[in-house]
Protein backbone atom coordinates (compact mmCIF):
# COMPACT_ATOMS: atom_id res chain seq x y z
CA UNK A 1 0.00 0.00 0.00
CA UNK A 2 3.12 2.26 0.71
CA UNK A 3 3.83 1.63 -3.16
CA UNK A 4 -0.09 2.94 -4.20
CA UNK A 5 -0.12 5.21 -7.25
CA UNK A 6 -2.98 7.12 -5.72
CA UNK A 7 -3.28 9.09 -2.95
CA UNK A 8 -6.05 10.42 -0.47
CA UNK A 9 -6.55 14.88 -0.67
CA UNK A 10 -8.99 16.62 1.07
CA UNK A 11 -10.94 17.83 -1.65
CA UNK A 12 -13.32 20.78 1.07
CA UNK A 13 -14.12 20.78 5.03
CA UNK A 14 -17.65 21.85 6.62
CA UNK A 15 -18.99 21.58 10.25
CA UNK A 16 -22.31 22.07 12.30
CA UNK A 17 -22.42 23.08 15.43
CA UNK A 18 -25.91 23.70 17.40
CA UNK A 19 -27.02 26.72 18.13
CA UNK A 20 -28.11 26.60 21.70
CA UNK A 21 -25.24 27.66 23.65
CA UNK A 22 -24.87 26.25 27.13
CA UNK A 23 -22.14 28.44 29.09
CA UNK A 24 -19.93 27.47 32.58
CA UNK A 25 -22.34 29.86 34.24
CA UNK A 26 -25.63 27.79 33.10
CA UNK A 27 -23.63 24.84 34.52
CA UNK A 28 -23.26 26.51 37.69
CA UNK A 29 -27.34 26.71 38.26
CA UNK A 30 -27.15 22.86 37.77
CA UNK A 31 -24.41 21.55 39.42
CA UNK A 32 -21.88 22.20 42.33
CA UNK A 33 -18.95 23.90 40.12
CA UNK A 34 -17.95 27.20 39.30
CA UNK A 35 -16.69 29.06 36.02
CA UNK A 36 -13.36 29.45 37.28
CA UNK A 37 -12.80 25.61 38.27
CA UNK A 38 -13.99 24.50 34.61
CA UNK A 39 -11.92 27.03 33.04
CA UNK A 40 -8.33 26.31 35.12
CA UNK A 41 -8.94 22.31 34.77
CA UNK A 42 -10.40 21.93 30.63
CA UNK A 43 -9.91 25.45 29.40
CA UNK A 44 -13.82 24.76 28.66
CA UNK A 45 -15.46 27.85 28.84
CA UNK A 46 -19.03 27.00 26.63
CA UNK A 47 -20.48 24.15 24.84
CA UNK A 48 -23.46 23.64 22.34
CA UNK A 49 -26.32 21.18 22.94
CA UNK A 50 -28.42 19.59 19.98
CA UNK A 51 -32.25 20.65 20.36
CA UNK A 52 -34.75 17.99 21.19
CA UNK A 53 -36.30 16.28 18.46
CA UNK A 54 -32.78 15.96 16.18
CA UNK A 55 -30.06 13.34 16.02
CA UNK A 56 -26.51 13.57 15.43
CA UNK A 57 -27.56 12.54 11.81
CA UNK A 58 -29.32 15.80 11.14
CA UNK A 59 -25.46 17.58 12.18
CA UNK A 60 -23.88 15.15 10.08
CA UNK A 61 -26.13 16.66 7.58
CA UNK A 62 -25.17 19.95 7.37
CA UNK A 63 -21.84 19.46 7.97
CA UNK A 64 -21.68 17.22 4.89
CA UNK A 65 -23.54 19.89 2.67
CA UNK A 66 -20.78 22.49 3.71
CA UNK A 67 -17.62 19.80 2.77
CA UNK A 68 -19.62 18.61 -0.24
CA UNK A 69 -20.02 22.67 -1.68
CA UNK A 70 -16.44 23.44 -0.88
CA UNK A 71 -15.47 20.25 -2.61
CA UNK A 72 -17.80 21.35 -5.38
CA UNK A 73 -19.36 18.03 -6.06
CA UNK A 74 -23.04 17.20 -5.75
CA UNK A 75 -24.08 14.31 -3.36
CA UNK A 76 -24.51 11.60 -6.43
CA UNK A 77 -21.32 11.88 -6.93
CA UNK A 78 -20.06 9.79 -3.83
CA UNK A 79 -19.21 6.69 -3.47
CA UNK A 80 -18.78 6.13 0.01
CA UNK A 81 -20.00 7.71 3.24
CA UNK A 82 -17.94 6.41 6.63
CA UNK A 83 -19.25 8.05 10.08
CA UNK A 84 -17.63 8.45 13.21
CA UNK A 85 -20.22 8.01 15.90
CA UNK A 86 -21.18 6.78 19.34
CA UNK A 87 -24.35 8.52 18.85
CA UNK A 88 -26.05 7.08 15.98
CA UNK A 89 -29.27 7.93 15.75
CA UNK A 90 -30.28 4.75 16.39
CA UNK A 91 -28.82 1.29 17.19
CA UNK A 92 -29.22 0.07 13.82
CA UNK A 93 -28.99 1.49 11.05
CA UNK A 94 -26.16 3.48 10.65
CA UNK A 95 -25.71 7.02 10.70
CA UNK A 96 -24.01 6.90 7.35
CA UNK A 97 -27.42 5.26 6.01
CA UNK A 98 -29.18 8.15 7.68
CA UNK A 99 -27.08 10.78 6.35
CA UNK A 100 -27.45 9.06 2.65
CA UNK A 101 -30.58 9.49 2.47
CA UNK A 102 -30.68 12.87 3.80
CA UNK A 103 -28.27 14.03 1.21
CA UNK A 104 -30.03 11.77 -1.54
CA UNK A 105 -26.57 9.88 -2.29
CA UNK A 106 -27.58 7.15 -4.07
CA UNK A 107 -24.35 5.83 -5.55
CA UNK A 108 -22.60 4.89 -2.47
CA UNK A 109 -22.28 2.61 0.37
CA UNK A 110 -22.03 3.34 3.89
CA UNK A 111 -21.33 2.58 7.54
CA UNK A 112 -20.19 3.88 10.91
CA UNK A 113 -17.34 3.43 13.01
CA UNK A 114 -17.37 3.21 16.42
CA UNK A 115 -14.00 4.36 17.84
CA UNK A 116 -15.16 7.20 20.38
CA UNK A 117 -13.37 10.33 20.01
CA UNK A 118 -10.85 8.50 17.63
CA UNK A 119 -13.84 8.02 15.39
CA UNK A 120 -12.83 10.65 12.71
CA UNK A 121 -9.35 9.30 12.78
CA UNK A 122 -10.25 5.45 12.01
CA UNK A 123 -13.13 6.84 9.30
CA UNK A 124 -10.28 8.44 7.97
CA UNK A 125 -7.50 5.64 7.94
CA UNK A 126 -10.48 3.82 6.59
CA UNK A 127 -11.22 5.70 3.17
CA UNK A 128 -7.43 6.87 3.34
CA UNK A 129 -6.88 2.86 2.63
CA UNK A 130 -10.20 2.43 0.64
CA UNK A 131 -9.08 4.89 -1.78
CA UNK A 132 -5.28 4.39 -2.09
CA UNK A 133 -6.22 0.47 -3.10
CA UNK A 134 -8.21 2.27 -6.24
CA UNK A 135 -11.53 0.62 -4.68
CA UNK A 136 -13.15 3.94 -4.48
CA UNK A 137 -12.24 7.67 -6.18
CA UNK A 138 -13.88 9.81 -3.27
CA UNK A 139 -15.59 9.43 0.14
CA UNK A 140 -17.41 11.30 2.62
CA UNK A 141 -16.03 11.40 5.47
CA UNK A 142 -17.80 12.46 8.96
CA UNK A 143 -17.33 12.93 12.42
CA UNK A 144 -20.78 13.62 14.40
CA UNK A 145 -22.03 13.11 18.02
CA UNK A 146 -24.31 14.38 20.63
CA UNK A 147 -22.45 13.32 23.71
CA UNK A 148 -25.22 15.54 25.34
CA UNK A 149 -27.78 12.50 25.51
CA UNK A 150 -25.49 10.08 27.21
CA UNK A 151 -24.63 12.66 30.40
CA UNK A 152 -25.71 12.53 33.98
CA UNK A 153 -26.19 15.90 34.33
CA UNK A 154 -26.09 15.89 38.49
CA UNK A 155 -22.66 14.16 37.83
CA UNK A 156 -19.80 17.32 37.56
CA UNK A 157 -16.79 15.04 36.96
CA UNK A 158 -18.56 14.36 33.04
CA UNK A 159 -21.13 17.14 32.58
CA UNK A 160 -19.02 19.58 31.84
CA UNK A 161 -16.57 18.30 29.65
CA UNK A 162 -18.96 17.42 26.53
CA UNK A 163 -20.64 19.25 23.65
CA UNK A 164 -22.70 18.66 20.53
CA UNK A 165 -21.25 18.57 16.71
CA UNK A 166 -20.34 17.39 13.27
CA UNK A 167 -17.51 17.83 11.48
CA UNK A 168 -17.33 16.61 7.36
CA UNK A 169 -14.75 16.30 4.98
CA UNK A 170 -14.58 15.15 0.80
CA UNK A 171 -11.40 13.34 0.00
CA UNK A 172 -10.43 12.43 -3.01
CA UNK A 173 -8.03 10.73 -5.20
CA UNK A 174 -5.02 11.90 -6.58
CA UNK A 175 -1.78 10.36 -8.39
CA UNK A 176 0.82 13.79 -7.71
CA UNK A 177 2.57 12.35 -4.77
CA UNK A 178 3.53 15.50 -3.05
CA UNK A 179 0.72 16.06 -1.28
CA UNK A 180 -2.55 14.52 0.99
CA UNK A 181 -2.53 11.94 3.46
CA UNK A 182 1.10 10.84 4.37
CA UNK A 183 0.64 8.49 6.48
CA UNK A 184 -2.72 7.33 9.20
CA UNK A 185 -1.77 5.22 12.48
CA UNK A 186 -4.38 3.59 15.29
CA UNK A 187 -4.18 1.98 18.16
CA UNK A 188 -6.80 0.39 21.16
CA UNK A 189 -6.54 -0.89 24.17
CA UNK A 190 -9.39 -2.63 25.41
CA UNK A 191 -8.16 -3.28 28.86
CA UNK A 192 -9.25 0.19 29.41
CA UNK A 193 -12.80 -0.54 27.81
CA UNK A 194 -14.52 0.38 31.61
CA UNK A 195 -12.67 3.54 31.92
CA UNK A 196 -14.53 5.53 30.23
CA UNK A 197 -17.72 3.50 29.01
CA UNK A 198 -21.92 3.84 29.20
CA UNK A 199 -22.68 0.49 31.23
CA UNK A 200 -26.33 -0.13 29.67
CA UNK A 201 -28.46 0.03 26.53
CA UNK A 202 -25.68 -3.01 24.93
CA UNK A 203 -27.06 -6.09 24.25
CA UNK A 204 -24.84 -7.19 27.76
CA UNK A 205 -27.04 -4.60 29.86
CA UNK A 206 -30.36 -3.72 27.25
CA UNK A 207 -32.85 -0.99 28.40
CA UNK A 208 -34.60 -1.43 32.07
CA UNK A 209 -36.58 0.54 34.49
CA UNK A 210 -33.45 -0.46 37.27
CA UNK A 211 -30.54 0.70 34.08
CA UNK A 212 -32.67 4.43 33.73
CA UNK A 213 -32.80 4.66 37.74
CA UNK A 214 -29.40 3.75 38.22
CA UNK A 215 -28.17 6.36 35.42
CA UNK A 216 -25.96 3.80 33.54
CA UNK A 217 -27.11 4.90 29.68
CA UNK A 218 -24.76 7.70 30.78
CA UNK A 219 -20.63 8.10 30.43
CA UNK A 220 -18.96 6.77 33.65
CA UNK A 221 -15.53 7.84 33.43
CA UNK A 222 -11.84 7.39 35.75
CA UNK A 223 -11.28 11.18 34.61
CA UNK A 224 -7.57 11.16 35.58
CA UNK A 225 -6.83 7.26 34.40
CA UNK A 226 -7.87 9.08 30.85
CA UNK A 227 -5.55 12.19 30.94
CA UNK A 228 -2.64 10.32 32.08
CA UNK A 229 -2.71 7.74 29.18
CA UNK A 230 -4.03 10.50 26.42
CA UNK A 231 -0.92 12.09 26.97
CA UNK A 232 1.08 9.72 26.04
CA UNK A 233 -0.22 7.86 23.96
CA UNK A 234 -1.46 11.19 21.34
CA UNK A 235 2.50 11.71 21.85
CA UNK A 236 3.35 7.89 20.72
CA UNK A 237 0.99 7.49 17.68
CA UNK A 238 1.94 11.04 16.45
CA UNK A 239 5.58 10.47 16.91
CA UNK A 240 5.16 7.09 15.19
CA UNK A 241 2.59 8.69 12.06
CA UNK A 242 5.04 11.52 11.49
CA UNK A 243 8.43 8.69 11.50
CA UNK A 244 6.27 6.83 9.00
CA UNK A 245 5.34 9.95 6.60
CA UNK A 246 9.10 10.86 7.22
CA UNK A 247 8.18 14.07 8.28
CA UNK A 248 10.30 15.85 11.34
CA UNK A 249 8.62 17.64 14.14
CA UNK A 250 9.92 20.87 12.45
CA UNK A 251 8.23 20.68 9.60
CA UNK A 252 4.86 20.79 10.67
CA UNK A 253 2.71 23.97 10.34
CA UNK A 254 -0.44 22.81 12.43
CA UNK A 255 -1.17 20.18 14.77
CA UNK A 256 -5.04 19.32 14.89
CA UNK A 257 -5.20 17.63 18.38
CA UNK A 258 -8.74 16.12 19.51
CA UNK A 259 -10.04 18.81 21.87
CA UNK A 260 -10.83 17.23 25.36
CA UNK A 261 -8.87 19.36 27.94
CA UNK A 262 -6.64 22.00 27.20
CA UNK A 263 -4.37 20.77 29.82
CA UNK A 264 -3.93 17.21 28.03
CA UNK A 265 -3.51 19.27 24.85
CA UNK A 266 -0.34 21.65 26.75
CA UNK A 267 1.35 18.72 28.05
CA UNK A 268 1.12 16.59 24.39
CA UNK A 269 2.63 19.54 22.55
CA UNK A 270 5.31 20.11 25.67
CA UNK A 271 6.43 16.77 24.82
CA UNK A 272 6.27 16.63 21.00
CA UNK A 273 8.17 19.95 21.55
CA UNK A 274 5.60 21.63 19.62
CA UNK A 275 5.21 25.50 20.24
CA UNK A 276 1.29 25.90 21.08
CA UNK A 277 0.94 28.70 18.43
CA UNK A 278 1.45 25.62 15.98
CA UNK A 279 -1.59 23.99 18.11
CA UNK A 280 -5.17 24.13 16.98
CA UNK A 281 -7.66 24.85 19.88
CA UNK A 282 -11.14 25.91 19.61
CA UNK A 283 -12.52 23.53 22.95
CA UNK A 284 -13.10 26.56 24.70
CA UNK A 285 -16.06 26.98 22.42
CA UNK A 286 -17.22 23.30 22.25
CA UNK A 287 -15.91 21.59 24.56
CA UNK A 288 -15.07 17.60 23.91
CA UNK A 289 -17.29 17.08 20.97
CA UNK A 290 -15.85 13.58 20.62
CA UNK A 291 -15.76 12.15 17.13
CA UNK A 292 -16.49 15.94 16.07
CA UNK A 293 -13.89 17.64 17.33
CA UNK A 294 -10.83 17.01 14.86
CA UNK A 295 -13.12 17.56 11.66
CA UNK A 296 -14.51 20.92 13.10
CA UNK A 297 -11.14 22.28 14.61
CA UNK A 298 -9.81 21.20 11.17
CA UNK A 299 -12.72 23.26 9.40
CA UNK A 300 -12.36 26.00 11.29
CA UNK A 301 -8.63 26.26 10.79
CA UNK A 302 -8.91 25.95 7.35
CA UNK A 303 -11.66 28.94 7.21
CA UNK A 304 -9.58 31.03 9.51
CA UNK A 305 -6.74 30.54 6.68
CA UNK A 306 -4.51 28.48 9.20
CA UNK A 307 -3.68 26.18 6.45
CA UNK A 308 -1.60 26.99 3.43
CA UNK A 309 -0.68 24.68 0.24
CA UNK A 310 2.27 22.72 0.85
CA UNK A 311 1.19 22.88 4.87
CA UNK A 312 2.40 19.47 6.62
CA UNK A 313 -0.50 19.21 9.64
CA UNK A 314 -0.91 16.59 12.34
CA UNK A 315 -4.41 15.44 13.00
CA UNK A 316 -4.44 12.97 16.16
CA UNK A 317 -6.81 12.50 19.06
CA UNK A 318 -7.41 9.52 21.81
CA UNK A 319 -10.70 8.11 23.47
CA UNK A 320 -12.79 5.43 24.95
CA UNK A 321 -11.77 2.11 24.16
CA UNK A 322 -9.33 3.07 24.85
CA UNK A 323 -9.12 4.00 21.07
CA UNK A 324 -6.74 6.78 19.58
CA UNK A 325 -4.55 7.25 15.79
CA UNK A 326 -3.09 9.90 14.08
CA UNK A 327 -2.63 11.35 10.86
CA UNK A 328 -0.42 13.46 8.97
CA UNK A 329 -1.35 15.36 5.63
CA UNK A 330 0.01 18.01 3.59
CA UNK A 331 -1.89 20.16 1.69
N1 LIG B 1 -16.53 21.43 39.56
C1 LIG B 1 -15.91 21.62 40.73
N2 LIG B 1 -15.19 20.69 41.34
C2 LIG B 1 -15.06 19.49 40.72
C3 LIG B 1 -15.69 19.23 39.49
C4 LIG B 1 -16.43 20.25 38.91
N3 LIG B 1 -17.06 20.10 37.72
N4 LIG B 1 -15.39 17.97 39.13
C5 LIG B 1 -14.60 17.45 40.10
N5 LIG B 1 -14.43 18.38 41.07
C6 LIG B 1 -13.66 18.24 42.28
C7 LIG B 1 -13.46 16.81 42.71
O1 LIG B 1 -14.56 16.35 43.44
C8 LIG B 1 -12.21 16.91 43.53
O2 LIG B 1 -12.55 17.38 44.81
P1 LIG B 1 -11.81 16.81 46.11
O3 LIG B 1 -10.36 17.18 45.93
O4 LIG B 1 -12.47 17.53 47.22
O5 LIG B 1 -12.03 15.34 46.09
C9 LIG B 1 -11.41 18.03 42.84
O6 LIG B 1 -12.35 18.75 42.06
C10 LIG B 1 -10.31 17.50 41.95
O7 LIG B 1 -10.86 16.48 41.13
P2 LIG B 1 -9.97 15.68 40.15
O8 LIG B 1 -10.76 14.57 39.54
O9 LIG B 1 -8.67 15.33 40.83
O10 LIG B 1 -9.67 16.79 39.03
P3 LIG B 1 -8.71 16.69 37.81
O11 LIG B 1 -7.68 17.73 37.90
O12 LIG B 1 -8.26 15.28 37.53
O13 LIG B 1 -9.66 17.12 36.61
C11 LIG B 1 -10.90 16.21 34.79
C12 LIG B 1 -10.78 16.32 36.31
C13 LIG B 1 -11.13 17.60 34.22
C14 LIG B 1 -12.07 15.30 34.45
C15 LIG B 1 -9.58 15.62 34.22
O14 LIG B 1 -9.23 14.45 34.92
C16 LIG B 1 -9.71 15.30 32.75
O15 LIG B 1 -9.91 16.16 31.93
N6 LIG B 1 -9.52 14.04 32.39
C17 LIG B 1 -9.66 13.64 31.01
C18 LIG B 1 -11.06 13.21 30.79
C19 LIG B 1 -11.53 13.42 29.39
O16 LIG B 1 -11.12 14.33 28.69
N7 LIG B 1 -12.42 12.57 28.98
C20 LIG B 1 -13.03 12.74 27.72
C21 LIG B 1 -13.10 11.55 26.92
S1 LIG B 1 -11.54 10.92 26.46
C22 LIG B 1 -10.90 12.08 25.62
O17 LIG B 1 -11.58 12.73 24.91
C23 LIG B 1 -9.43 12.31 25.76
Amino acid sequence: MRHSPFRTVILGTGSELPTKVMTNADLENLIDTSDEWITARTGIKERRILEEGKGSADMAYCASIHALKAAGLEAMDLEAIIVGTVTPDYPFPSSACILEDMLGARNVFSFDVNAACAGFLNALAVADSFIRTGMIRNALVVGSDALSRLLNWRDRTTCILFGDGAGAIVVGSTSDGNRGILSTRLRTDGSYAKTLYVPAGGSLKPASRETVDRSEHTITMNGKEVFKVAVRAMEEISLAALEEADVGIDEISLVIPHQANRRIITAMAGRLKIPMDKVMVNLDKYGNTSAASVPVALDEAWREGRIHPGDVVLLNAFGAGFSWGAAVIRF
